[in-house]
């Protein structure tokens, strides 16, 4: 049923979790909503707002006050199982936590990260480089950011393979596991680590934020837990969504490469615009006051759907938005790939990082990479879209 404060104008049929054409290009899917009115009410899904015009975007993402970030709203009982510490906080309670989270993640620590980043990333190039090519969602995009959150949290190399098919159902849930099924994996194997680093603290990313007071007092134990499975939900599919999306650019533009290949001192810019050309992220909010906006209400109650694409994408932000242009990154680009106002990615450094030194070492460790002609891309929608299938060939 539609709410009577919905103009009928406004009403839309969008599947978030399956636009239009999503399996083909999740970009082309969302931006068929630009161009009409700044926010559309989807009957999909339980009926719900989204927000499909830049500015609204924006504007939204940045009224912490009036939505909230309790619930992680569309995907139903997602929100009631996670419980993430910071991410489903408001206000001052929200600030509390992000604090030592953000402290833990500080740019020193994601400096002196990068050799090790580095290390894994040449290592899995190596094992690849003589096969000529490679399913890269699979055997790249997965696996990096995995032994990246490993290496940051200091797990031994020989307990890594556990976390492996966990790891694979956060990024590619084949419905084999419940929500409840991958909240308690993730916690059994987090917990002896949390444990360990509350008693004897290291020089670890639990050890960094638990041993940082909240509001002056220590983390109790399922503050703890709750942090800990936000930093690895929150950071392995987002990583690994972004990685595969740069890499498809850069195989379906080999020019793009080969200034890479003969100017590296471009990669950092480079990496910046990749991320606002291919924001795969969207969040849920829940208004809880009246929010006017764009010629009609949202009332409190209802839900609304923030997706980066539709600001990152917008012609009236960005000038020919989807052109790749590497001079874009040479001063800061106002993007939503990683959010914006109070709830903006802690991770936002380290993923940044994450996809320069992939930049880097890939094509320092790889000859010319394309798409293989035979074997087709796939995409996913959801709330990090991805390539669920990447065939490479060099
Ligand atoms: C390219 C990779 C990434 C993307 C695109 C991304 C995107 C985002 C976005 C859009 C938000 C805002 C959520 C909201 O407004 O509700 C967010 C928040 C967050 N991200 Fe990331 N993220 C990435 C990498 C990471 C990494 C590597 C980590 C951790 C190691 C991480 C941890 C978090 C956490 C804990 C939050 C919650 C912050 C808060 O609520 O204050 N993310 N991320």
């Amino acid at each position: 049923m539609i709410p009577a404060h919905v103009p009928a104008e406004r009403v839309v049929d969008f599947d978030i979790f399956n636009p239009p054409g999503v399996e083909r290009d999740f970009f082309a899917a969302w931006t068929t909503l630009l161009g009409g009115p700044g926010l559309v009410w989807t009957t999909a899904n339980g009926g719900h707002w989204i927000a499909a015009r830049g500015e609204v975007v924006r504007a939204l993402w940045n009224d912490a006050e009036r939505l909230s970030n309790a619930c992680l709203a569309v995907t139903p009982g997602l929100g009631e199982v996670m419980r993430f510490i910071p991410l489903q906080l408001d206000g001052a309670e929200h600030k509390a936590f992000r604090t030592p989270v953000m402290k833990g993640l500080a740019s020193r620590f994601v400096v002196a990260l990068e050799p090790k980043v580095e290390t894994a990333a040449r290592d899995l190039i190596e094992t690849l480089r003589p096969r000529g090519g490679c399913e890269f969602v699979a055997e790249f995009a997965e696996i990096l950011p995995l032994n990246i959150f490993l290496s940051l949290i200091d797990v031994p190399l020989e307990d890594r393979p556990r976390l492996r098919r966990l790891g694979v159902q956060l990024t590619r849930p084949d419905g084999s596991m419940t929500v409840e099924q991958l909240r308690q994996a993730a916690d059994d194997y987090l917990w002896p680590f949390i444990v360990e680093r509350l008693a004897r603290p290291g020089d670890d990313l639990f050890s960094r934020i638990l041993s940082e007071p909240v509001d002056g007092r220590p983390w109790s134990e399922d503050e703890a837990r709750r942090m800990c499975r936000n930093l690895l939900f929150g950071g392995l599919d987002t990583v690994a969504a972004m990685i595969g999306m740069v890499a498809l650019h850069l195989a379906r533009h080999p020019a793009d490469q080969q200034l890479l290949r003969e100017r590296p001192e471009l990669i950092p810019a480079a990496a910046d615009e990749l991320m606002r050309r291919y924001p795969t992220v969207a969040v849920s909010r829940n208004a809880v006051a009246d929010v006017p906006v764009d010629g009609v209400t949202i009332r409190a109650g209802d839900l609304v759907y923030l997706p980066s694409v539709l600001h990152n994408l917008d012609p009236t932000c960005f000038e020919a938005p989807e052109t790749v242009r590497f001079d874009r990154g040479l001063a800061p680009i106002r993007h939503t790939t990683l959010g914006a106002g109070p709830h903006r990615c802690v991770g936002a450094g380290l993923a940044r990082m994450e996809v320069i030194v992939f930049l880097r070492e890939w094509l320092a460790g790889l000859p010319e990479f394309r798409l293989d002609p035979v074997r087709p891309v796939a995409m996913k929608g959801g709330n990090v879209g991805a390539c669920t299938i990447l065939p490479l060939e060099w």
